[in-house]
């Protein structure tokens, strides 16, 4: 089978690269004569540099692979054409509208959008029940996760088809509902905003809070060094949009220090500065590493973050499974949070969430009403 590949940035390059070394043909079409050039160069490096490391047994046969196009007439003989454009719905809807007049009844269309409806890109097509979400991790061909995402127009057997064919490219698919940030980006999100909301209340500074969460509870990265890693551009506009989606539940809700970083340009790392500050000769600050108070900012992110999960199972955006492996595998945490609620022990987690109810009186530390079940049985 041909795969096609909409947009050849971060993402579409990525999924070309895995789609070409699974031994697929694959057509890969931009809009942007330059950002063709560039992925034809740094694929053919890339794929050179994993032979040089023994990973890859033979780059020029996978490099030969690919057919870079500046026509969609190009995706004409393609079974599976996975789009990744810029994030802008009319944009994405106009592409899609277009590319279904050039390919076959049989293929499949595949959005890799991280926060739009997939049921929307599909209403704008003629056969809505072959769009479907591939929603790839950045960068795709190291990250296993690939979240699937049925529109209300889908047929399901697409989805069967395409978790065969995901777990032959070698790659881990959870399926969700299309709802907002699907399943990573929706369980995630307190990791940061429930940080920035302790740190806004001067409970604790940045380095504690990225301490704690570390070095107390296991995370690969503290949530202001990753929120600076990922960049404010992409992390606070994914909460924004998160948000507004959720009609504007507060569990969600953004924040103002993250927004004037946003707005000063402090964009994290890439920019020399975010919530720290990267330029050459400053010192990192150093946190507290009170073991009291460390455990308390521990626990409390935490006990958000399996509430979210919680909530997730209970509104089934995906069973306990996929709802697990989509934090281990797609964000590295390093257990499932529902696994780690089980752990904890549920009345534990509950107590914390009312704990925090009882001081607030905030709609954002409401308990799920399936952590209450749990807690009870
Ligand atoms: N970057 C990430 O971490 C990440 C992770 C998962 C999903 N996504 C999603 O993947 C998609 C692409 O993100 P990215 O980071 O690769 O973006 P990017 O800006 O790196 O690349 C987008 C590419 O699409 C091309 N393009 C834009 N409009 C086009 C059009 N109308 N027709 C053809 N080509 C067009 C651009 O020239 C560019 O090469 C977005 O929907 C994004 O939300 C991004």
């Amino acid at each position: 089978m041909k795969v096609g590949v909409i947009g050849c940035g971060a993402m579409g390059a990525g999924i070309a690269q895995v789609a070409a070394v699974a031994g697929h043909e694959v057509v890969v079409y931009d809009n942007q004569a330059d950002a063709l050039k560039k992925a034809e160069a740094n694929l053919s490096a890339t794929l050179r540099k994993l032979q040089e490391k023994g990973k890859l047994s033979d780059a020029a046969e996978v490099i030969s692979r690919f057919h870079f196009s500046n026509s969609i007439h190009s995706f004409a003989d393609c079974g599976l054409v996975i789009e990744a454009i810029i994030e802008n719905l009319e944009i994405k809807k106009k592409i899609f509208s277009e590319v279904e007049k050039v390919v076959s009844d049989n293929c499949l269309l595949a959005s890799n959008t991280s926060s739009l409806s997939i049921t929307s890109i599909a209403a704008a097509c003629q056969k809505t029940n072959r769009v479907i979400g591939l929603h790839f991790f950045n960068p795709a061909p190291l990250m296993a996760l690939v979240e699937m995402v049925p529109a209300v127009q889908s047929d399901l057997h697409f989805i069967e088809e395409a978790k065969i064919l995901m777990q032959k490219w070698g790659k881990i698919p959870v399926v969700t509902k299309d709802t907002p940030g699907f399943i990573v980006n929706r369980l995630a999100r307190p990791f940061y905003g429930e940080a920035i909301r302790i740190f806004e209340e001067g409970i604790a500074d940045m380095p504690t809070i990225d301490w704690a969460m570390t070095e107390i509870g296991g995370f690969r990265m503290g949530p202001f060094t990753l929120m600076d890693y990922i960049g404010h551009d992409v992390n606070y506009i994914v909460t924004e949009t998160v948000f507004q989606s959720f009609f504007y539940d507060p569990r969600y809700k953004p924040s103002f220090s993250q927004k004037r970083l946003l707005e000063a340009g402090w964009l994290g790392r890439k920019s020399g500065r975010g919530f720290y500050n990267y330029t050459s000769g400053t010192e990192m600050p150093n946190p507290s590493k009170d073991q009291v108070l460390g455990t308390e900012i521990f626990e409390r992110i935490l006990a958000m973050l399996i509430n979210e999960a919680v909530e997730a199972l209970h509104l089934k955006i995906a069973d306990e499974q996929d709802l697990d492996l989509a934090v281990t595998k797609g964000v590295n945490y390093p257990k499932g949070l529902l696994q780690w609620g089980k752990e904890w022990g549920w009345a534990s987690v509950l107590s914390k969430l009312d704990y925090l109810y009882d001081q607030y009186h905030e709609d954002r530390y409401r308990a799920s009403v399936r952590l209450r079940q749990l807690a009870k049985s």
